[in-house]
């Protein structure tokens, strides 16, 4: 008996690091959420979690990847399989890119540089957003990955120019136009708490602070959080705690239209890439705006609920205007199996947001690393049980609808 046993008992090593003990047993993205939740205050969890009124569109577009099946081709040597492509001309080892997620430092203290500093040692382009909590400047002086910077458009177009100004210097790649924020979608989740940025200490924060001791610890030892690209300017840099449907309704401009892409043209030199597309006229208007890349996307259901999945556009899209600009498909991605999915339907790479958020969430920026991880080997093994080698050969008869054959 003992020899049986001695055959087969593992101890698993210990552990010494608490985040490294978190990380050991999250098998997927969806474990790093669970992980999430349990690590940070409700109403922190919520903001990143959530999604516009009845969520539907939050939840369609996960749906749309669990109704997309497979259709594997065998016996074709997999023995080397290579996901890297190219996005707006340069190579990367994934068609991924992070996207633009602000106020990233309520999921953990270091906040964007956590996450700018795992996306470049995956070599995966990270987009900052303009309401970063860590500023263009000092993301540019921890990670030198491949960078962009996403565009909000305030009412003070010389702020806007500034920014822009700023990204260039600071070695910034591309500019991400945000195009579905006209007015600030209502996330009920966010009203019922009384959701503000910073979030404030009332009572009940107090209790949900002394429940979540080690978020409370890291929150209060940092530095105070703010809109770190406009801090000490007169459009507030969210140093008093704000709502974000009041701040992004006085300060961002609603008459945004595509005249200002051909502004932005004459600031800009570099590629623009514009996200918030949602049907295949505005795809084509955006072509012959001359843009280089679209990211089909609802702001992961945040903005417009009933908005369409976004994977679910993609084959029109992809044939009106493929051949022209590049397109990204960005909501819903939690496996790399469905990144997979949307470049064979001709995407030509995913953006993730909740994806790393629940990583960083779980256990900071060793959780991004680990979701990173986890994508790409996600990656590797789908296209491998696929039967394909490289992203070239992904094409849409990988893919089929649920229920069709
Ligand atoms: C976002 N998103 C977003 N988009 C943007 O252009 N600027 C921003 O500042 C933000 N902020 C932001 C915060 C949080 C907490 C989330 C979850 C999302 C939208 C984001 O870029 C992306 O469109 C969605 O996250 C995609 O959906 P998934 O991957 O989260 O399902
Ligand atoms: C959001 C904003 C910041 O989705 O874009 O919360």
């Amino acid at each position: 008996m003992i020899r049986t046993l001695r055959s087969v008992v593992r101890f698993r090593r210990l552990e010494w690091s608490l985040a490294a003990r978190r990380l050991a047993r999250a098998a997927d993205v969806g474990d790093l959420r669970i992980i999430a939740k349990r690590r940070l205050p409700a109403g922190v969890f919520d903001y990143i979690d959530g999604g516009a009124e009845d969520e539907l569109t939050s939840r369609r577009n996960r749906a749309a990847y669990q109704r997309l099946e497979f259709r594997p081709r065998v016996l074709r040597d997999v023995s080397s399989v290579d996901p890297s492509t190219t996005l707006l001309g340069k190579r990367v080892p994934l068609p991924l890119v992070l996207a633009p997620t602000g106020f990233t430092r309520i999921a953990d203290p270091d906040g964007e540089l956590a996450v700018a500093r795992a996306a470049a040692r995956a070599g995966i382009p990270y987009t900052l957003s303009t309401l970063a909590t860590r500023s263009i400047e000092e993301v540019a002086g921890v990670a030198k990955g491949p960078r962009w910077f996403q565009v909000y458009v305030w009412k003070d177009r010389g702020l806007v120019r500034e920014l822009i100004e700023r990204a260039r210097a600071a070695g910034f790649e591309a500019l991400m136009l945000t195009v579905d924020n006209a007015v600030l979608g209502r996330r009920d989740r966010d009203v019922r708490r009384g959701f503000s940025l910073p979030p404030k200490i009332g009572l009940d924060t107090i209790l949900e602070g002394i429940v979540h001791p080690g978020w409370t610890w890291a929150f209060l030892r940092a530095e105070p959080i703010s809109f770190a690209n406009v801090v000490g300017r007169s459009v507030g840099d969210g140093s008093d705690p704000v709502t974000l449907a009041d701040y992004i309704n006085a300060q961002f401009d609603p008459a945004l239209s595509w005249a200002d892409i051909d502004w932005m043209r004459s600031v800009w030199d570099g590629p623009i890439v514009v996200k918030g597309i949602q049907c295949v006229e505005d795809a084509l208007l955006a072509a012959e705006a001359g843009v280089d890349a679209i990211a089909l996307s609802n702001h992961g259901g945040r903005q417009l609920d009933g908005a369409p999945p976004t994977l679910e556009l993609l084959p029109s899209v992809v044939e009106s205007v493929g051949g022209r600009i590049e397109i990204l498909c960005d909501g819903g991605v939690r496996r790399g199996s469905d990144i997979v999915k949307a470049v064979a339907l001709g995407a030509r790479g995913c953006m993730a947001g909740r994806a790393y958020l629940y990583g960083l969430g779980a256990a900071g920026e060793a959780g991004v690393d680990h979701v990173l991880r986890i994508l790409d080997a996600d990656v590797r093994r789908t296209m491998a049980l696929c039967g394909v080698t490289s992203v070239a050969d992904l094409t849409p008869e990988f893919v089929r609808r649920r229920g069709s054959v």
